[in-house]
């Protein structure tokens, strides 16, 4: 038996995996990825937005190498370690001084339920409001706040009971015309109309919400919009919980999405970016809400892992030293001046919208419907020139483009040429 034939992925990768490459990955760096005959990538994916600081970032490696030598799992119960403080230092200076504790744990979904979980013990109210779009994971409590597309909860129900949905700002799809003051106008109107039809205020816990939607399309609220839920839950007792997971650790341009709208929220959940890979997660909020949680009420064996969150602390150093935020900032808008020249070309490009290198083009048939045959087309186009790209959108009209931090210029106008000629052969 040949070594491909015992690694076939028809036979050992279950089919839930969908898969958007056939590419067998042997080695990264930086921005490219190589597969096991040598060939070359590049990856505007990050591995959905994860290699922030660039695939196998020396500093990492060298951390991550460093800390697995010394002790890999210092169980947090049990051990106290310096990686999980330095870690917990790091991050906590990248925040308002509201934001000031750290709870570990391994993946995006599970910081979600801790969130989920910390608001309804602190204020002893049993509801949450989500916005429809939104994703937030795959574990049953994640997947109770998630309506980015059916089939993620479909069949899976009864899931979480005192869920309630508001719509989430899609100007370029907003339900009435008028511009974004008066779509926000009617978003309000619905988040508060749950208060007049479906939920007690003080019954509500927590206000969960994504600072710019992810999975759900890559749409940018207003200021006004986020600001107003800060508002409410001021009125009412709330807790404003924003999911940093894909907007987070410089993603946007800044290290945090949440600092574009000058709203501070109780409580963030972080992952993806935050490790270079490894799986890390946090629910970072006030000790004074975090000590609402007594010792045993929540928990897991692994959060604080020694080596993931030594990879975090070099994480986030490296974006300080590096000012990859910074870059993301730059870049980001060198590759959005470059897709509106394209949008203004190619009307099968409906709107470019993004901040940073968190960048969406949605992509509209000629009536303006979602075009998810042109997106496919031009992934796979892009992917013949050996470029990774990965779609977004309850009916993936959006491509997402969102390599590494640590892009540079002839890389991102590299990109624009290919996805050019990829627009144009549609
Ligand atoms: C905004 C957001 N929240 C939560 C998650 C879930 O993270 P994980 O896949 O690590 O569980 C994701 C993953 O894509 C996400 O984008």
């Amino acid at each position: 038996m040949t070594a491909q034939v015992e690694l076939d992925p028809q036979t050992l990768v279950p089919r839930v995996i969908g898969r958007y490459t056939p590419v067998f990955a042997d080695h990264a760096q930086g921005i490219r990825v190589w597969d096991r005959d040598g060939v070359e990538y590049l990856d505007f994916t990050s591995g959905i937005a994860v290699v922030n600081a660039g695939h196998c970032h020396p500093a990492v490696v060298a951390a991550i190498q460093e800390q697995a030598a010394k002790i890999i799992h210092a169980q947090q119960n049990i051990l106290l370690h310096e990686p999980m403080m330095r870690a917990a230092v790091e991050l906590t200076a990248t925040l308002p001084s509201r934001l000031n504790q750290v709870f570990w744990a391994n993946s995006g979904a599970e910081a979600i339920e801790g969130a989920i979980k910390l608001a309804k013990i602190a204020t002893r109210r049993p509801a949450v409001i989500a916005f429809r779009g939104a994703f937030h994971g795959r574990t049953h409590g994640a997947m109770s706040v998630t309506s980015s597309r059916a089939k993620v909860r479909g069949h899976y129900e009864p899931l979480l009971a005192s869920i309630f949905y508001a719509p989430y700002p899609y100007y370029f799809r907003a339900p009435v015309p008028g511009g974004e003051s008066v779509a926000d106008d009617f978003y309000l109107a619905e988040l508060r109309g749950l208060f007049d039809t479906l939920v007690m205020p003080d019954d509500v816990a927590a206000i969960l919400v994504e600072t710019v939607a992810g999975e759900g399309g890559y749409l940018v609220p207003s200021n006004r919009w986020l600001q107003a839920l800060r508002a409410i839950c001021d009125e009412h007792g709330i807790l404003l919980i924003m999911d940093e997971i894909q907007t987070g650790v410089g993603r946007t341009g800044k290290m945090w999405g949440f600092e574009h709208f000058d709203v501070v929220p109780d409580i963030i959940t972080v992952a993806k970016g935050i490790a270079s890979g490894l799986p890390v997660s946090a629910v970072v909020s006030d000790k004074a809400i975090m000590d609402k949680w007594a010792p045993g009420a929540h928990g897991g064996t692994y959060g604080g892992n020694a080596v993931g969150t030594a990879a975090a602390a070099a994480t986030l150093r490296v974006m300080r030293e590096e000012k990859l935020p910074e870059n993301a900032a730059a870049m980001g808008q060198r590759l959005v001046s470059g897709l509106r020249k394209l949008q203004s070309e190619h009307p099968v490009i409906g709107e470019v919208r993004g901040l940073g290198l968190m960048v969406g083009v949605e992509f509209v048939t000629e009536s303006g419907d979602p075009n998810p045959a042109a997106v496919t087309s031009v992934i796979k186009r892009c992917f013949e020139e050996q470029v990774l790209l990965i779609s977004c959108g309850t009916y993936d009209q959006a491509i997402r483009v969102i390599p590494p931090l640590v892009v540079n210029e002839a890389e991102i106008d590299h990109f624009l040429a290919v996805f050019g000629r990829a627009v144009s052969s549609l």
